[in-house]
């Protein structure tokens, strides 16, 4: 089977990326061979690409890109029971995303609920799944507690920001401009803090009348995370989600004594590779979208092979959240 695919084969600038046909051979036993309607585009992405992720978190090169998409199962491998031809499937944590069609691993499949649909999926299940085990698993946010959401009106931050409302949290949310605070207020934000004013900290003690926040959710990294510590309350927790400005450095554990601090560096993948967990986090997710609890704003739409383009939008912070790339065949 034909097809064709975004890949690199060395780190560099959006230009690494370039289109290649690829020739795909039957599915194996445990696979599936999907037809990707949407991919989505993800930070993670820009770390492989960039070379920020390095020895055994960086990719094998050549590698095609992108870690989640949705499409439908073209045709399924002689052992897999679960999936039949046709189906709507998304999914998260398996590079090899940005081609029309791929083989992958039928238990890395979720079949799409017919009220979800495949844009929502593919743009929006790396976040939805994040957000879940960071409020629900990682941590359990409790009625009353006050959080902090780094670039809340980001593509998890808003995810984050919703689900944390309705699990009766008060949310402090970190935004770089007035523009974004209204955004994060339309969103259920109830403090949204202008972070380039300067006096982020300050402000968020002063919300907390000096106490600090229950947990702060930091993906920004390097630029934030040892201020983030400063944040919390006495035995409060602080998450390292993401590296969008760089990963910490010169983390001194020390640093976590005076308030009996813990602190965790996670990845989604560690919450999504036992398959019930996976299959829990997917409902969870499709479920508070449904209902209205989780707005998903509407992706923002590349052509596949425009994939460079959206690298660099994305990177230079020239577009809304969750954006997704459409194959041509799509
Ligand atoms: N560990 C996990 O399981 C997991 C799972 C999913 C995502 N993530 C991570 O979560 C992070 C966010 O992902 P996303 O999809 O939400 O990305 P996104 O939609 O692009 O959001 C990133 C936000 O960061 C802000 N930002 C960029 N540079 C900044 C800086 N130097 N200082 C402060 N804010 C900055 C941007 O807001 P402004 O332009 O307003 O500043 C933007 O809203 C990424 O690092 C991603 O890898 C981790």
């Amino acid at each position: 089977m034909q097809s064709y695919a975004m890949l690199i084969e060395q780190t560099g600038g959006p230009e690494v990326i370039r289109r290649s046909e690829i020739d795909l051979a039957a599915p194996g036993p445990d696979e599936v061979l999907i037809k990707h309607t949407a991919i989505g585009l993800n930070f993670v992405d820009i770390y492989y690409r960039s070379g920020q992720f390095v020895g055994r978190d960086a990719l094998p090169l050549p590698a095609i890109l992108g870690v989640q998409g949705a499409g439908i199962v073209e045709q399924v491998g002689a052992r897999v029971e679960t999936l039949r031809v046709g189906d709507r499937v998304g999914y998260v944590g398996t590079p090899g995303a940005c081609a029309d069609r791929r083989l992958i691993p039928a238990r890395k499949l979720i079949r799409l609920p017919d009220d979800i649909t495949d844009e929502c999926a593919a743009a929006a299940m790396v976040r939805g799944l994040a957000a879940e085990y960071l409020l629900r698993r990682l941590y359990k946010v409790q009625p009353g507690e006050t959080v902090l959401i780094h670039a809340v009106t980001g593509g998890v931050g808003l995810i984050l920001c919703q689900w944390a409302k309705a699990l009766g949290a008060t949310v402090i949310g970190t935004v770089s401009s007035d523009d974004k605070a209204a955004l994060a207020a339309g969103y259920g934000c109830d403090h949204a803090v202008v972070h380039t004013r300067g006096d982020w900290v300050e402000r968020v003690l002063a919300i907390t009348d000096g106490d600090g926040v229950a947990v702060v959710y930091d993906s920004i990294g390097k630029d934030t995370f040892m201020d983030s510590l400063r944040c919390l309350r006495r035995r409060g927790t602080a998450i390292n989600f993401g590296t969008v400005s760089g990963q910490v450095e010169n983390f001194a554990l020390q640093a976590l004594l005076h308030k009996s601090l813990t602190v965790c560096r996670p990845t989604l993948l560690s919450f999504v590779e036992d398959r019930d967990e996976y299959e829990a986090a997917a409902a969870d997710f499709f479920d508070v979208v449904r209902r209205g609890i989780v707005r998903i704003p509407n992706a923002q739409r590349y052509d596949l092979e425009a994939a460079a383009q959206a690298h660099a939008d994305f990177e230079q912070r020239r577009m809304s959240a969750m954006p997704v790339l459409i194959p041509r065949s799509a």
